[in-house]
């Protein structure tokens, strides 16, 4: 696996966080091996703030990926930065079941895979 820690890392430099100054980087495994990475952009709205993730997946998306393997988020901050609700409802629908990476800019801090971070998910099967 490459090191996608690293490349969420070197993703977050490229945040545009001036209102939160939160920067956060992502990185996103597709199944044919290739990474896409994100950093969030925030607006003067507020409301209109993209998260690191989403960024990633709809690059990652209009590249014509649709599967994906795994995810790393990286935050400055001694506690591991998870997805956000809405970021693991749009992950779900592409990555299923993915491991999610977390990590700051020392170290690698926690694995955990998505369904533990979204247990009862809302998806295709039941639009039947
Ligand atoms: N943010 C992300 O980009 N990803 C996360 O997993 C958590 C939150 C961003 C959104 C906003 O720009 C800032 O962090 C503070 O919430």
């Amino acid at each position: 696996m490459p090191e996608l820690v690293a490349l969420a890392r070197a993703a977050r430099q490229n945040a545009f966080a001036p209102y939160s100054n939160f920067q956060v980087g992502a990185a996103l495994l597709s199944a044919d091996g290739r990474v896409f990475t994100g950093c969030n952009v925030e607006n003067a709205t507020y409301g209109l703030t993209v998260c690191a993730e989403r960024v990633a997946l709809f690059k990652a998306i209009s590249e014509g990926a649709r599967q994906f393997t795994a995810v790393a988020v990286v935050a400055d901050t001694e506690e591991p930065t998870p997805p956000c609700g809405a970021c693991r409802q749009l992950l779900w629908e592409f990555g299923g079941n993915l491991e999610v990476i977390l990590g700051n800019l020392d170290t690698e801090k926690a694995r955990h895979r998505l369904k533990d971070l979204l247990p009862f998910p809302f998806d295709n099967r039941l639009l039947s």
